[in-house]
């Protein structure tokens, strides 16, 4: 299992990177290309673990996938084994999107629910009961969802009692190919899924209400292949952000849409640093001012990203002054505290809020990462620590940070990647 070895900075973080395609954009579309018969081709798509997870449940139900480093042709001419096996769903839960498609276009499938996950429970009831809303028949057993429809799934409505990203994606995949119109009311607002809608809406779907809280949806007996980018990935681009204001440096984000981030933005703002914008670039510059303690609180998109609160928790530990951090997103998302805690930092947790007693020096420790962004959080918070740190379990950086020793090199430092 590998490990980064990441220096203490000898100077603040300058330059500019260049931001890759979305994962969890590209997640969703990949499992899209399902509803249709034969090639779609997806490009703008990072180089990363998750793609490879996605592309392999796809192969199990019968697809060729294969394309260049940043474009995925996927076939699905030979889809016919219509189910995704727990080995696969447990190791990425976006591979639970084959639900919605497979159910509306064949009439059945199989999906293993996904299990628990690092920072605590993570239900699929949404997905199931706005397929149910649709006329799928739904069965739990053995750990596995039975989904079957006789005949075409039927339109209806459907209310989200609270907004949920994977529940939206699966149920509008599904209403696409649904007979008859669907409105499905508190979607997700994420980026992400304007993405999907634009790429379902290349393939021939007839959607309405992109960028608003509820959906129309009129469905099509098919729809065809589909070919198209996808956008860049905000959460990449909000943890380089956050690297110019943890090291009081000045980075430049480039090929990303400021406006997807924009409450990371504010609250940069809001701590003291200068933020400039263009139309697909940002840059953070902490270099001229005494950054200041502050309150974040996660919401749903626009909110503030739950995936950026392990992140801006490691800027607010060098910060001086009591910050305070509540997730309203997901209340267990907590795992990187102990972590943080060994490098130096003082935070108390009590229910979804943490205080971070900012300002004391970090010095290096071994800790290991334990999901995607804390992973992200524990790189951005050694780089200040003083000492080398070495962080394991970095598998979970590689399934969401595409060249992250590269792009972190182009910045001035060296991070090191040993087996
Ligand atoms: C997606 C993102 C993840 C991000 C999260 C929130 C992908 C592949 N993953 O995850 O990176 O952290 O959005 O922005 O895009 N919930 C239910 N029942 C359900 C579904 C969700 O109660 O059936 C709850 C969840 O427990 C959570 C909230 O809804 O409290 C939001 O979760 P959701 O938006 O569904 O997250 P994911 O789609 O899993």
């Amino acid at each position: 299992m590998d490990t980064y070895l990441i220096p203490t900075i000898s100077q603040a973080l300058q330059g500019e990177v260049q931001i890759s395609g979305a994962k969890n954009a590209v997640l969703a579309v990949m499992a899209a290309t399902l509803l249709a018969d034969g090639i779609s081709e997806i490009t703008n798509v990072p180089h990363l673990k998750d793609m490879k997870t996605m592309s392999d449940v796809l192969r199990v139900i019968g697809c060729r996938v294969d394309g260049g480093p940043h474009t995925l042709r996927i076939d699905t001419r030979g889809a016919n084994h219509l189910e995704a096996p727990y080995e696969l769903v447990k190791t990425m839960r976006a591979s639970f999107y084959v639900l919605g498609p497979l159910v509306a276009r064949f009439g059945r499938c199989r999906v293993s629910l996904p299990g628990g996950c690092a920072w605590g429970p993570r239900p699929v009831d949404l997905h199931l009961k706005g397929l149910e809303a649709l006329g799928a028949s739904i069965k739990v057993t053995h750990g596995y969802v039975e989904a079957t429809s006789n005949g075409p799934l039927q339109g209806g409505e459907f209310h989200f009692p609270i907004s949920s990203v994977g529940a939206t994606v699966n149920v509008l995949m599904a209403a696409c190919l649904a007979k008859g119109k669907s409105i499905l009311h508190n979607v997700a607002l994420e980026p992400e899924i304007d993405a999907l809608i634009d790429y379902l809406i290349g393939m021939g779907a007839k959607i309405k209400g992109k960028g608003t809280k509820v959906l129309q949806i009129q469905g099509v007996s098919s729809l065809t292949p589909g070919s198209g980018s996808t956008i860049a990935d905000r959460i990449e681009a909000g943890t380089y952000l956050i690297a110019a204001a943890i090291s009081r440096g000045r980075i430049k984000t480039t090929k990303m849409n400021p406006q997807h981030i924009t409450a990371l933005l504010d609250a940069l703002q809001e701590i003291g640093c200068e933020i400039q914008t263009g139309p697909d670039w940002a840059i953070v510059d902490a270099t001229k001012k005494t950054l200041k303690p502050t309150s974040i609180t996660t919401l749903p998109h626009p909110g503030f990203p739950t995936d950026l609160q392990a992140p801006i928790m490691a800027l607010l530990t060098t910060i001086e002054g009591i910050s305070l951090v509540q997730d309203t997103v997901y209340d267990d998302r907590f795992t990187h505290i102990a972590e943080l805690e060994r490098l130096g930092a003082k935070i108390k947790l009590k229910g979804n809020t943490a205080q971070i007693y900012g300002g004391s020096p970090l010095s290096s420790a071994p800790i290991m990462a334990s999901d995607l962004r804390a992973g992200a959080a524990l790189v951005l918070a050694a780089l200040v620590a003083e000492g080398e740190t070495s962080l394991s379990r970095i598998y979970h950086i590689d399934r969401g940070y595409e060249d992250f020793e590269t792009k972190f090199r182009s910045l001035g430092v060296d991070i090191k990647r040993v087996s």
